[in-house]
């Protein structure tokens, strides 16, 4: 029975119990916080469990993908692990509970799936009579295949949320695959019993504080691994010997012989590893998720490199992984059509990441080595935290591939100092996010308790108190007019930079004094600093004033800011959920935004966005600023970008229905306000990050107009309206190419009519024609031409020819081939008389060139030709003499 026919019987199995079969969902679990993988076919039915959300239906079964990791380091050294895998299972929502779901799961072993009797197993939770009486009593199990195994196997839970006890169904692959220890048996560690379906009673719900609660309306929940049943009933000792998986094997082991260290063997440990790995890193990719340090782009990072690194023990140290995607997509894609319709895009994001690491990894890999060395050489057992932080920082090394390594030399990771550094690493880019002053910490470290608070969002004025005055780092309590100085001041309309925002400009005016204010940013302490220019007068700490931002330069930032939201959701819609912000700046006049996508986006791409976002501009939306919890927006589906570092509750940004994200900036009250917006450009900024930039409002209308008038320009430069310009180009062009056709025909014919003068000047010198001489060419390229065709039409003949233009001197020299071996040398004979115009050359036997600044010796240098010629042909002749009295001596 192949997979798909596993699958097939499963789901109709359950239709006809009466259950709806649903979909897999997506590997990216929607709206569950606690999640970073769908790792369970219940995982993404939990509020259906608990009561939060009324299921479709009471009864549901599917065929779920998922991606657990707990076992990645057993993937391979057993043939039944594995960290993608696709699990049926059915569930009911408060409708029947144990004795059904006992019941049907052993009508469809052993009717459906038809198992022999003896061959199967099942395991109880240890004090639950309950099943095991159904076990015994109703389907008639005898005693003795009924094992008691504790909480570690028979209860089940995933985060918080839904769980409880379970009975599992096992099959006896048989004593060849045992450990052969006496007290094998169901639970044993070894290959012989093969859990293939797990039947969970759900009836407690698992609290975040920890308490688990009975829950009012018992659920079931199972799950059968697709890959397990597929084992036993293709009669396999692996999963990689399944349908399913065995073509990919097959793929990937012709892959190592062609660009590895030959065919691995069948059992091969690091085959097993990319092969399992490379299932869950399709299926991530397919789903969205883009390898990254966080969450579960860092999974999806992990089995990537954990992959790669195998692939390297095979001897391969290109990228491949790529290659093999195909054949993924070709067995499973009638299952999982998303894999199909993204088939490109998968195996172009693997690529790029196989691309990117793989340069770093044999360096990390060598530095690794050579430390383990090191270590083992001075005894010890423990690799230094802070190497692992290096390797995951500068190689990319995952911290389990390290520890991977290390432990196959025996050695542990010091894992805390890893952390630490890591910590420390995190708080140094949140403190970067907010912190672009560039200030130094000491110059605010005694002024660090003082508030700045920010009114920006609703005023653009403020009374406000200057706080502390500093210049130059130190601080100076006052100030005159002219000095530039760093103040804090509060509170403050001026925005500080942060989140890609740029700073507030404006003016502080108090009694005494003026001060410009030319930026705003954070420093250490999340103070707002105020970088100013003293106009008037001389400021005081202490001193009253009312601050006053610009206030158009501010909306202008605000058309920007709105704008990249809707930009923001617009390529998320249109491009792909893939689509991630990555960076962005929100300026007066322009935006830039950097997103996570593989290719550069098209003129229609572009096009379509434009119009997108005009037409969102039209449409006047509102955009409303709500606080709330950051479960509430996730539930929402805000877009967030630094996921974890906004605290409890945030800031939400709705943008009439059309766009929801988490935003500290300010914005416009509605879209109208944007006026018109323009792409300007986009590009690549490395790998897998693309950049567009825009215009908004009277800057995109600067910008339209001054395309306008260079339009307007350049059609009456050609004289033509700019209507008709493009025909008027093509016209010209046209024209263009004709003349061309007609100067090339000319030129040659001139150059024929120039070889004839020039064999009418052939010089004889003894045996040898020397043509030398003056003539008219455009550049070297005509001057050769020429020299061809006289040299063509003679032989035994030296050609060497000079023209002069725009005050420089071109010459050529060319010598027939049956003159070569005589001593002639056109390379020589340049050289020499290149002097006599102020220049320098060389070249080849038969073919040489030379220019000069000094078209007055030209004709020197041509009249030299003849005794250089006679020269080296008596040098030959001399030579062959020598030769033969060397030889006679001898
Ligand atoms: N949720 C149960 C499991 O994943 C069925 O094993």
């Amino acid at each position: 029975m192949d997979s798909r026919e596993i699958r097939k019987v499963f789901l109709e199995f359950f239709t006809e119990k009466d259950h709806l079969v649903l979909p897999s969902f997506s590997l990216i679990p929607q709206n569950d916080p606690t999640l970073l993988l769908i790792g369970a076919g219940m995982a993404p039915l939990k509020p259906y469990f608990t009561g939060e959300k009324k299921p479709p239906y009471p009864r549901v079964a599917t065929c779920q993908k998922c991606v657990r990791t707990p076992d990645i380091e057993r993937v391979g050294e057993t043939g039944r692990h594995a960290t993608f895998f696709e699990m049926l299972g059915n569930f009911s929502f408060g409708d029947y509970f144990k004795e059904e779901a006992i019941k049907w799961a052993w009508e469809l072993v052993t009717k459906g799936y038809k198992f022999s009797l003896d061959r199967l197993w099942v395991s109880i939770y240890k004090d639950d009579e309950e099943s095991y009486n159904i076990w015994r009593e109703k389907i008639g199990v005898p005693h003795e295949k009924i094992v008691r195994l504790g909480k570690e196997d028979n209860f089940w839970e995933i985060g918080v949320g839904p769980c409880g006890p379970c009975s599992e169904i096992y099959y006896d692959l048989g004593p060849e695959f045992g450990c052969d220890k006496p007290d094998c048996q169901v639970g044993c560690d070894c290959d012989r019993f093969l859990e293939i379906w797990n039947l969970v009673f759900t009836q407690y719900n698992l609290l975040p504080s920890g308490r688990m609660e009975e829950l009012e309306r018992k659920n079931i929940d199972t799950g059968a691994g697709l890959e397990r049943l597929a084992m036993a009933l293709q009669n396999v000792g692996s999963i990689y010997e399944i349908d399913t998986v065995a073509p990919l094997v097959k793929e990937l082991s012709s892959i190592a012989e062609k660009k590895g260290q030959g065919k691995p063997g069948k059992d091969s440990l690091s085959l097993r590893i990319v092969t399992e790995h490379l299932r869950g890193v399709t299926f991530l990719v397919a789903d969205g998720v883009l390898p990254s340090n966080e969450g579960r782009g860092y999974i999806l990072r992990r089995l990537l490199r954990r992959a790669l690194r195998h692939g390297r023990l095979l001897g391969i140290e290109e990228s491949f992984l790529y290659e093999a995607v195909p054949v993924i997509i070709e067995t499973m894609g009638d299952a999982y059509p998303e894999l199909k319709q993204r088939a490109d895009y998968i195996t172009q994001i693997i690529k790029i990441e196989e691309d990117r690491f793989k340069e770093t990894l044999n360096q990390g890999c060598r530095i690794l080595e050579d430390s383990l060395q090191d270590l083992d050489k001075k005894g010890e057992t423990i690799f230094p935290g802070e190497m692992a932080f290096r390797l995951y920082d500068t190689y990319g090394f995952p911290l389990d591939l390290t520890r991977e390594i290390a432990a196959e030399k025996g050695m542990e990771i010091e894992e805390e100092t890893f952390q630490s550094y890591l910590e420390e690493q995190r708080e140094k880019a949140r403190k970067a996010l907010k912190s672009t002053g560039g200030f130094s910490r000491e110059t605010w470290e005694g002024s660090s308790e003082l508030e700045t608070s920010f009114v920006g969002y609703d005023h653009l004025e403020a009374e406000t108190r200057i706080l502390v005055v500093t210049a130059e780092g130190t601080r100076k309590g006052e100030a005159k007019k002219g000095e530039e100085v760093e103040l804090l001041a509060s509170p403050v309309p001026f925005y500080a930079e942060s989140g890609g925002q740029v700073g507030d400009t404006g003016y502080i005016e108090g009694d005494d004094f003026v001060l410009r204010v030319k930026d705003a940013c954070y420093n250490q302490f999340e103070q707002i600093v105020l970088k100013c220019n003293v106009e008037e007068g001389a400021v005081k700490e202490g001193q009253e004033a009312l601050a006053r931002v610009d206030g158009e330069r501010r909306q202008a930032i605000c058309r920007s800011h709105t704008a990249t939201h809707l930009l923001h959701r617009a390529l998320k819609n249109y491009i792909g959920e893939h689509v991630n912000q990555s960076g962005s700046l929100v300026a007066p006049d322009r935006l830039r935004f950097d997103f996570t996508h593989f290719s550069s986006l098209s003129r229609e791409d572009l096009e379509h966005l434009e119009k997108t976002i005009n037409e969102l501009v039209r449409q006047n939306l509102q955009v409303e600023v709500n606080h709330v919890s950051l479960d509430e927006a996730r539930e929402m589906g805000a877009l967030a970008l630094f996921e974890g570092t906004y605290g409890e509750q945030v800031r939400m940004l709705k943008t009439g229905e059309y766009s929801l994200e988490l935003c500290g900036g300010t914005h416009l009250d509605s879209t109208g306000r944007i006026g018109f917006f323009k792409f300007t450009g986009e590009e690549g900024v490395g790998a897998g990050i693309r950049r567009v930039e825009a215009l908004t409002g009277e800057e995109a209308w600067k910008h339209v107009r001054e395309q306008e008038l260079i339009l307007k320009e350049t059609a009456e430069a050609f004289k033509s309206s700019p209507q008709g310009l493009r025909e008027k180009v093509e016209e010209w062009l046209e024209d263009y190419r004709e003349l061309e056709e007609k100067y090339r025909e000319m030129r040659s014919k001139i150059a024929e009519y120039q070889a004839d003068n020039l064999l009418n000047k052939i010089n004889r010198n003894g045996d040898v024609n020397i043509i030398s001489a003056e003539v008219k060419a455009e550049n070297m390229e005509a001057l050769r031409e020429l020299a061809d065709r006289v040299k063509e039409r003679t032989n035994r003949s030296v050609v060497v020819l000079g023209a002069v233009k725009d005050g420089k001197v071109m010459i050529i020299a060319a010598a027939t081939r049956d003159i070569l071996n005589e001593g002639i040398h056109a390379g020589n004979l340049v050289k020499e008389i290149s002097g006599k115009v102020g220049g320098g050359g060389g070249g080849r036997p038969e073919m040489a060139q030379a220019g000069g600044k000094n078209p007055e010796g030209l004709r020197a240098a041509l009249d030299e030709v003849e005794h250089i010629v006679q020269r080296q042909k008596s040098g030959a002749i001399q030579e062959t003499r020598d030769k033969k009295k060397d030889t006679r001596k001898e």
